[in-house]
């Protein structure tokens, strides 16, 4: 394999002509997509109109004039087509972390109405110690906030299916391992969960945009998911929520489905009544007025995925990855270096997860070199391979660049050390 073999894959790749809708510097190999997404081109366009003239010029008009109002409902509703879900059942509101609240209260308050369910005894929240914390975290808030009502058990990513019993209320789990790109069978899962009384509950962060997920299909009761990885919605986008429709259904005679009852999921926010009562179906899960600039980023970054197909970058995700793998192995041998990812692509998402003792001084190096990936704690490099923009030969060059560092020890100059607050 050489740098004309990876240029070669590049003139053939059927998606290579993405990368031109998308800002991104010339001298940079970015490989850090699934923390933050590249900026589309027809985001600044799109933002000065919203501001110059929607903002500017209409003002409060806007809202029934340029349809902001729609925003959070019309953008779900193309990332349902990635997620597979119908347009009525996705939402973008909100982050991720305050989501998974919403969607968790919501199962939780199924799982007691349901007259089989002994709440005595399905007490557990079924998550992975190596989840995202946040997914953990929100867990540990609401449940404190319920009283002794509930109890989180962490088990290892392997042992998920073996943890599943009678006494589990949800299974809450991220699709792909932050830490080592890790794929979960999500199908698989959410079947043996519901077999036993349970709900599943999946995070499709790292997913959302590049791996194809198929929720209707899986029989999924709640998902969310981020929208500034491989979705491309800027820093901060808004997150997105799922709910199936059997469960919409389900809580249509009821008053809450969820505790964050704000006047955006009220039937008729304008009517302004003192009363709560909820919108119907997915807008009952919105809280507070949607924020319009980052609505329509988000729009325009949720467009640049639409336009690939979600399959064809999945192919080409997968093998961006395997050949990220190889070269590491051909060309980086014995220099360190600890593969955290699977080895088969049909177990791990779109990243690439090595561990070394030094892996926050070399990933500073690499920075310097232009080569673009990110550190996670405690000693993990992590490379994501963005289908849209990232080349064949960008992979090339970032293993040439990984391999200098390690090999030279540039990574020890002083400046490579200190740390920084966000990594
Ligand atoms: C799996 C996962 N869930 C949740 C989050 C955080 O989401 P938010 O900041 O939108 O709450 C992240 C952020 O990286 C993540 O990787």
């Amino acid at each position: 394999m050489t740098r004309d073999d990876c240029l070669e894959l590049d003139r053939k790749d059927p998606l290579a002509a993405q990368r031109a809708a998308f800002a991104l510097p010339e001298d940079v190999v970015y490989l850090d997509g699934n923390s933050l997404g590249a900026l589309p081109r027809a985001t600044l366009p799109r933002l000065q109109r919203v501001v110059e003239y929607e903002w500017g010029q209409r003002l409060i008009r806007a809202w029934n004039e340029a349809a902001w109002i729609e925003l959070p409902r019309r953008v779900g509703a193309k990332i349902a087509r990635l997620i597979g879900a119908s347009p009525h059942e996705v939402i973008c509101a909100d982050s991720t972390s305050v989501n998974l609240f919403k969607v968790l209260a919501a199962a939780l308050k199924l799982q007691t109405a349901r007259p089989q369910v002994s709440m005595r005894e399905r007490r557990v929240i079924l998550s992975e110690r190596d989840n995202f914390p946040t997914d953990l975290y929100v867990v540990q808030g609401l449940t404190d906030w319920l009283g002794a009502r509930y109890e989180l058990r962490l088990v290892g990513f392997n042992e998920v299916t073996a943890a599943i019993d009678e006494s589990v209320a949800v299974v809450l789990l991220t699709h792909i391992n932050f830490r080592t790109g890790a794929k979960h069978s999500l199908s698989s899962i959410t079947y043996r969960a519901q077999q036993a009384g349970a709900l599943a509950i999946w995070d499709l962060a790292d997913s959302a945009g590049v791996v194809p997920v198929d929720l209707n299909a899986a029989h999924v009761d709640f998902a969310v998911g981020c929208g500034y990885k491989y979705l491309n919605g800027g820093p901060g986008a808004p997150a997105f929520l799922y709910v199936a429709d059997r469960h919409q259904k389900a809580f249509a005679n009821e008053r809450f489905a969820q505790p964050l009852a704000g006047w955006l999921g009220h039937r008729a926010p304008f009517d302004f009544a003192a009363d709560y009562e909820p919108a119907a179906g997915i807008d009952r899960f919105a809280v507070g007025t949607p924020p319009i600039l980052a609505l329509a980023a988000l729009e325009c970054g949720v467009d640049t995925v639409l336009a690939a197909g979600i399959d064809a970058l999945r192919a080409k995700s997968v093998q961006l990855t395997e050949l990220f793998i190889r070269l590491v192995e051909e060309r980086c041998d014995g220099l360190g270096l600890q593969l955290l990812s699977p080895r088969d692509a049909a177990y791990r998402g779109s990243q690439v997860c090595y561990a070394h003792p030094h892996a926050w001084s070399v990933m500073q190096a690499l920075i310097a070199r232009g080569v673009i990936g990110d550190f996670r704690a405690p000693d993990i490099l992590r490379f994501g391979f963005a289908p849209l923009y990232v080349r064949f030969a960008d992979v090339w060059d970032a293993v040439e660049a990984l391999r200098e560092v390690l090999a030279t020890g540039a990574w020890d100059r002083p400046e490579f050390h200190p740390r920084r607050l966000v990594t």
